[in-house]
């Protein structure tokens, strides 16, 4: 739906930049960088800038023709200019309640008079469940309202060290107590759990050094404090601990999840995301790691994971790319139409693409068969592997293995497991706000930076292959 405002824009400011000023947040995947195309407006002014061909090149072709912009390219073309007009195409905020209702996890919990709300931070979706008495009794979900300063953890922490942390940390603040508000009673409890990131942006903390050489996080341990929400109540708060710069609360929260303080079996987690983040072992050890595996899983074209990895296994079987991941001519250039039987209409996939995907694929590939290694053990060896993560419960598994993602003897010891963070933390809520084994999980981690592993490129070159 499209939304408009009135706003007051300086000379030498992108309508973009003005906007958020004023603090109204649109698309802007690419952070104002001019390459995601999304921010997307109409204007009622003429002394702005003209339109640039670089510009029209990010639009489609019904969109120039009605004389559409992007937020980001736009200045006046002289003076500030006092009251723009400004029609935001496709507002964020239309699109935020993903999902809202009661809903049950189909999972069983243990039964207290405990309520609860449950939110796990995602870098694109807030989700949260409330619970009472052990019960599911609220589900909602939201866009990351962040999705206004890039779509990665990058963009928006450079964001931030730019001086736009307050905006940042306000941005998830609104969604959290956008969430709380449409509750149907007081939670009396909050448990979030998300990555390393989102928790620094949230409370403001520097981001200088994780996100540069060190790669060190300003704090990784709990938070329980309490926090004013803006309708006037109190609530205690209690934020999950991160493991590391890259490991966040989230994996820490999944792993809990999946039992992995509980058995002795050596199981995998994989979270497939912008960074796949992985884990591997048992109550005694559990090894860690992260891949960065870039936009290719959260595609902004191919909607999910689960058509990303469908798409390159019919695309190979099909001998529309080869086993270098080119297409064959003539879609090398002009790019191949692709859709399956879920897909409402075609995508256009170009060479550009699948290198996308086939470079996440082998980060993926080839960190698991580090991990497992480290570990000592083989796939066959491995007891589960658990697929966490929104794509998790659609995903092919004979796809992913067929690509190369997944080794073939994890086919059918994969459980998708959906979002176990929010689970985690559910789990958490439900056990008394007991921190012991999510202790346990800090306690018994390591963390395996693949970068520093004299295999890794070895292997990513190999898995590159489909
Ligand atoms: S093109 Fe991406 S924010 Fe404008």
């Amino acid at each position: 739906m499209n939304k408009e405002y009135t706003i007051n824009c300086k000379k030498d400011e992108t309508v973009l930049e003005a906007l958020r000023r004023q603090g109204i947040t649109i698309r802007a995947f690419c952070n104002g960088r001019h390459s995601c195309g999304k921010c997307r407006i109409m204007l009622d002014e003429e002394n702005m800038s003209e339109v640039t061909y670089e510009e029209m090149y990010l639009l489609t072709d019904e969109e120039n023709a009605m004389g559409a912009r992007l937020a980001c390219f736009v200045k006046p073309d002289g003076g500030d200019v006092d009251s723009l007009k400004v029609t935001v195409l496709d507002m964020l905020e239309s699109e935020a309640p993903i999902q809202t209702g009661t809903g049950d996890l189909s999972m069983s919990f243990s039964i207290g008079d405990l309520s609860f709300v449950a939110i796990d931070i995602g870098t694109t979706t807030i989700a949260a469940k409330m619970i009472k008495g052990g019960e599911v009794i609220y589900t909602a979900s939201r866009m990351n309202s962040q999705c206004s300063y890039g779509a990665d953890v990058i963009s928006r922490s450079e964001s931030a060290i730019k001086g736009y942390a307050e905006e940042l940390s306000n941005c998830l603040m609104d969604d959290i107590n956008a969430i709380i508000d449409e509750l149907p009673e007081n939670p009396g409890n909050v448990i979030i759990s998300a990555n390393t990131t989102m928790i620094h942006l949230l409370m403001e903390y520097p981001l200088a050094e994780m996100i540069n050489y060190p790669f060190r996080p300003y704090y990784t341990g709990w938070h329980k404090k309490n926090f004013m929400m803006d309708s006037g109540k109190i609530l205690p708060w209690t934020i999950l601990p991160n493991l590391s710069a890259y490991i966040g609360g989230d994996v820490v929260s999944g792993l809990y999840f999946c039992d992995f303080t509980e058995t002795d079996k050596v199981n995998l987690f994989i979270d497939l995301g912008t960074n796949g983040e992985m884990a591997i072992g048992n109550r005694q050890r559990i090894l860690t790691a992260s891949a960065a595996a870039g936009p290719a899983f959260e595609g902004t074209r191919l909607n999910v994971a689960t058509d990303v990895i469908k798409c390159m296994a019919d695309l190979r079987r099909n001998g529309i790319i080869d086993e270098n991941g080119s297409l064959k001519d003539p879609y090398f250039d002009e790019g191949y139409n692709y859709k399956n039987s879920g897909m409402n209409d075609y995508v256009t996939l170009y060479q550009k693409d699948i290198r996308d995907i086939q470079m996440a694929k082998s980060a993926i590939r080839a960190g698991i068969e580090i991990l497992m290694k480290k570990y000592g053990v083989t796939a066959l060896q491995v007891n589960k592997l658990y697929l966490a993560g929104g794509m998790g419960h659609g995903l092919d598994i004979h796809s992913a293995v067929e690509i190369g993602l997944l080794p073939k003897e994890l086919e059918s010891k994969t459980v998708p497991v959906g979002n176990s963070s929010l689970a985690g933390s559910i789990k958490y809520g439900n056990s008394g706000f007991d921190d012991s084994d999510i202790e346990k999980i800090i306690s018994v981690s390591e963390e395996v930076l693949l970068s520093n592993e004299k295999e890794f490129s070895g292997l990513y070159y190999e898995y590159m292959q489909f």
